[in-house]
């Protein structure tokens, strides 16, 4: 059964559980006192290999029919694994994240992961983490794998965070919660904020504020945290695949059911509707400190081109590709301005977005870190063998592409997809004919 542009978007999507807050989850629910347990989880690997560095830190987690149950231990009270190796196969947030819950406790151990991560930059985590008396060491002080020594006497610091990273806050943010003292941190607002929405679920001492552009973050750590029952909610960036094909077809009806809405996350949304896309929220409610909605997408124009400033792109940063995908479409110039980040993410993936639209037939530039896309409304001619580099936002992005497309690309290995979409596939053949 295809997926091109014969192809209709029509019917009834489930998403599947948020790849941040699965991560995160397992992590707080971990260091919580008693039991929880958590439905939806991603079973992505990325997440998976999460919860195997948490079981290896004396966590115990077991799965019964659908659900995760966690039995917490306290802060302070992580063991030192036999093997002292950890691996994180391909996650950035698994192995930033637990390299600052590491760092805070006594134990050594080298975090390592796959050919992709071991060129992703970690000094901008561990700078922070050296602060509070951790021992780290990273080949060619840039690299993983992390060699660490954590302390049990962290030293409670303020925080200045000047890259908009989630990934760099929320590592700190777990390395205060065995700090004896107050924590502070300053950071980008742009940036996700399910940490602190997590901790403030699990009734943890955190303060929260934002000015225009930064977020102030308080924490006392003086508060056990709370065990918790927690459904996640869909992944917004897993649905942006399908919401995205929805925008590019006329025609299309489409229902997206249980979906996170947390501001920090919906950029992308944001963008479609300003280029034409017919996206309704629908049925918001607030569970956890989080918004989750339907959408009801019913596409009747064609899509047309934007210029997205780079304040805005921490808020779409794993969108991008598929965005791109869009600006393909629509007639005239689309400017993506400011996306350094993507140089390092899974892939170089400005560049492989470039080099990708070039196969499928679509005119593109790079202007320093600026993305420039000549779209119009005409099929594309596609045939391109697509260049993944295992990336699997990028895959995912350029099968989506096929759409646009005269002639459906060529992508080879498509196992890559295990990282944040398992199911991709399965959902994608809903709407082939
Ligand atoms: C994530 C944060 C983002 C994002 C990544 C997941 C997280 O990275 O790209 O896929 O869960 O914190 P940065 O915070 O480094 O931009």
């Amino acid at each position: 059964m295809p997926f091109d542009n014969r192809s209709i978007i029509k019917g009834e999507y489930i998403p599947p559980g948020d790849k941040s807050i699965s991560h995160r989850i397992l992590i707080l629910t971990g260091q919580a006192i008693g039991k929880s347990e958590i439905t939806n989880l991603l079973e992505g690997e990325d997440v998976i290999n999460t919860l195997k560095a948490m079981k290896l830190l004396g966590i115990q987690i077991k799965k019964k029919k659908n659900k995760y149950i966690v039995y917490g231990i306290p802060p302070g009270g992580l063991l030192q694994p036999n093997n002292r190796t950890i691996d994180f196969g391909n996650s950035g947030t698994g192995i930033r994240l637990l390299a600052g819950l590491i760092s805070s406790n006594n134990i050594k151990v080298k975090l390592i992961g796959d050919k992709s991560l071991s060129r992703r930059p970690m000094k901008r985590v561990t700078e922070h983490l050296s602060k509070i008396g951790a021992n780290i060491k990273l080949r060619k002080n840039i690299y993983p794998p992390i060699k660490i020594e954590g302390t049990g006497n962290a030293v409670p610091l303020n925080f200045h965070i000047t890259i908009p990273s989630a990934q760099i806050k929320s590592a700190i943010m777990l390395s205060a919660l065995n700090t004896n003292g107050i924590v502070k941190v300053k950071e980008f607002k742009s940036t996700r904020d399910h940490t602190e929405n997590m901790l403030k679920s699990m009734g943890y001492n955190i303060k929260v504020k934002e000015d225009a552009l930064h977020r102030f973050i308080e924490m006392k750590n003086n508060r056990d945290l709370k065990q918790i029952n927690y459904e996640v909610p869909g992944d917004p960036s897993s649905a942006a695949f399908f919401i995205t094909a929805a925008c590019l077809k006329s025609g299309s009806k489409l229902i997206v059911k249980n979906i996170l809405l947390n501001k920090t996350r919906i950029g992308f949304i944001k963008t479609l509707k300003l280029m034409g896309g017919n996206i309704k929220i629908i049925n918001k409610r607030r569970k956890h400190f989080e918004f989750v909605a339907d959408l009801k997408i019913e596409q009747k124009k064609k899509l047309k081109p934007i210029i997205l400033e780079a304040i805005e792109v921490p808020m779409q940063i794993d969108e991008i590709p598929i965005l791109s995908i869009a600006a393909s479409s629509a007639n005239g110039l689309t400017i993506f301005k400011g996306l350094k980040e993507l140089t390092v993410k899974e892939s170089d993936r400005l560049l492989l977005i470039h080099q990708n639209l070039k196969k499928i037939g679509v005119k593109s530039e790079i202007k320093k870190y600026d993305l420039y896309i000549y779209g119009n409304q005409k099929l594309k001619k596609g045939g391109g063998i697509i260049k993944h580099d295992n990336d699997h936002r990028i895959l995912m992005s350029f099968f989506i592409s096929n759409i646009i497309c005269i002639k459906n690309n060529v992508i080879r290995d498509k196992s890559c997809v295990k990282t944040s979409y398992p199911t991709f596939f399965k959902h994608l053949s809903q709407f082939s004919h």
